[in-house]
């Protein structure tokens, strides 16, 4: 496969962290040095941060997405946002299947083909998110796992649709834990993911989709991860909260070694 590393997608999960404030002056720190990134940079903030950072980057190049929705447009759902409610505030991304919504929320594969069938609906963009446990690799399973989680997600979502799909391959294990997959792991699993995408839909579409590797992904370890074949950028939790450090992978991922 010919793959596109022209297309490198620095993506940041803020998770539960950061209040307004926190959020505009995290963006404060970060707009002027990343007005000439090459790389696309997504923030994936929590709700109410939202319209505060859809402000703060505005005319910037960074875009702006939610960590998660819910599959309805409106109703009796107490607690839940929806992809409309989040485009009509300018969200342009939204993560889909967090392994941390999985094992906390119990989202499963179909919710998750609901939730992405819904963004995409709505005109949002969306970063799927796949992976093992630390069980399941042993077990040796990896492949299985990733290939079902994969194949359920994307059931009915069609081959002009797959365009607006990220795939986040996170193993769960290396997720918050400091614990990295190896590079060849993470590019191992990868180039999988393409395979199934390649079967899925075709060649073109395997080659052309981002995949990001995520799970303690941080500056020490960025540039060797992102400059595997396979690998087109990065979903990072922890290193995303800190701008300093935050920049330092974006600079990573534009420098052309990777
Ligand atoms: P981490 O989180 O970088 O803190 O491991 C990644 C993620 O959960 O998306």
């Amino acid at each position: 496969m010919n793959i596109n590393k022209k297309k490198t997608v620095i993506a940041g999960n803020w998770k539960m962290n950061k209040t307004p404030i926190e959020t505009k002056n995290f963006f404060k720190d970060i707009i002027p040095v990343t007005t000439t990134s090459k790389c696309d940079i997504i923030l994936c903030v929590p709700y109410i941060d939202i319209s505060y950072a859809v402000k703060e980057t505005k005319g910037s190049n960074i875009k702006i997405g939610a960590q998660n929705c819910h599959w309805e447009e409106s109703g009796a759902f107490t607690g839940e946002v929806s992809a409309k409610m989040l485009k009509s505030i300018d969200t342009q991304y939204v993560i889909i299947g967090h392994s941390e919504r999985r094992l906390y929320f119990a989202e499963t594969d179909t919710t998750v083909n609901k939730k992405i069938k819904a963004a995409l609906k709505e005109n949002l963009k969306v970063i799927l998110c796949v992976g093992e446990s630390l069980e399941e690799r042993e077990n040796d399973t990896t492949n299985e796992v990733v290939s079902r989680q994969t194949k359920v997600a994307l059931k009915g979502i069609t081959i002009n649709q797959i365009e607006n799909i990220i795939i986040a391959y996170e193993p769960l294990w290396a997720i918050g834990t400091g614990k990295t997959a190896t590079a060849e792991q993470a590019d191992e699993t990868c180039t999988f993911i393409r395979e199934i995408i390649s079967h899925l839909y075709n060649r073109s579409a395997a080659e052309n989709i981002v995949i990001q590797y995520g799970g303690s992904m941080n500056s020490k370890n960025a540039q060797e991860l992102l400059s595997k074949p396979n690998i087109n950028g990065g979903l990072i939790g922890g290193a995303s909260l800190n701008a300093n450090e935050f920049v330092e992978i974006i600079n990573i991922a534009n420098s052309g070694n990777v």
